[in-house]
């Protein structure tokens, strides 16, 4: 049976990246009563620890008409060893979707070549693609849903969420501009492929990436599974601070946005997180929306 995967943005037509947005809000409207979901199950395998992808994925699928089962490595085989195409190929006679958060985004490629059902990519070290879907959704909320006239400023890592960020500027046109420090660079195949399409740049000055930026974006200095290094990160990223001062040089009708969980008095203070231009809390409940759509589609048969 064929099937469609969300391993990255790109695996979304520009058309058909548009059209989840707009089926998102209207679940969010409460304007959708169908129930894609009735009588399927989705697998979420947790390698890593999660609040708001374990939570909006289950609560979502529940809310479809579905049933979703968390599978944390202590208590499943994959934990212990067993190959991840052999888990693939067990969980795909027992369930419909697959949701899961790993390190090696490899990992998730095979998961998925071996998989007959869709498998959906929660986080890994390369990317976190249904973050920024839900971001850009939060962005459409708050500031309308032309993307291309926009410039959004990305504070700090060049980790998973700012490798997303670029795969989301290539395909929905708007201005993406990356402060980082030396060394902490976001990935150099995804910039290349995505400086044909839109404007990426990457600079060191955080103040120079929000001059005139719509939105203000960052996240934590050591991602899941670089916690030996945050003394070394933490003088890295000094400099790379979301303050008051620094949001002032974005539009005066900027939004703040972080993926969560945040480290106030690290790369954000508490001024901005918990101050007027912050759209966090928004920002996490679109998650549930947007995976709600993206489930509906790949797993409940609903067209784009
Ligand atoms: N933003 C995000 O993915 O949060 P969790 O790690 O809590 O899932
Ligand atoms: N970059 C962070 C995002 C957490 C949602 C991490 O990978 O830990």
């Amino acid at each position: 049976m064929s099937h469609r995967d969300f391993l990255a943005i790109p695996d979304f037509s520009t058309e058909e990246l548009h059209a989840l947005f707009v089926l998102a809000e209207r679940m969010r409207a409460g304007a959708y009563d169908r129930r894609p979901l009735a009588g399927k199950s989705l697998a979420m395998i947790f390698m890593k620890a999660s609040t708001r992808t374990r939570v909006s994925f289950e609560v979502g699928t529940w809310q479809l008409g579905g049933h979703a089962l968390f599978l944390s490595p202590k208590d499943v085989q994959l934990g212990r060893g067993e190959p991840i195409a052999d888990t693939a190929r067990v969980l795909s006679r027992y369930v419909d979707g697959i949701m899961i958060r790993t390190y090696r985004h490899t990992e998730v490629q095979e998961l998925a070549l071996h998989a007959s059902i869709p498998v959906i990519n929660g986080l890994t070290d390369l990317l976190h693609p249904c973050q920024i879907l839900a971001d850009v959704l939060t962005i459409r909320q708050h500031l309308g849903p032309e993307l291309r006239d926009k410039v959004v400023a990305w504070v700090g890592d060049g980790n998973n969420v700012a490798n997303s960020w670029i795969n989301a500027a290539a395909r929905l046109g708007f201005e993406l501009r990356l402060a980082c420090p030396a060394g902490y660079e976001p990935n150099a195949d995804l910039l290349a492929s995505a400086r044909s399409r839109t404007k990426v740049t990457v600079v060191r000055d955080p103040a120079e990436a929000v001059q005139g930026a719509h939105v203000v974006n960052t996240d934590v200095w050591a991602s899941m599974g670089q916690e030996d290094e945050q003394e070394a990160r933490r003088a890295a990223f000094a400099g790379y601070v979301v303050d008051q001062a620094l949001m002032q040089r974005a539009q005066r009708e900027a939004i703040f946005l972080h993926c969560l969980p945040a480290h106030r008095g690290e790369e954000v203070t508490a001024e901005v997180i918990d101050g007027p231009q912050s759209r966090v809390w928004d920002e996490a409940e679109n998650r549930l929306h947007i995976q709600k759509a993206i489930m509906a589609v790949l797993i409940g048969g609903e067209t784009l």
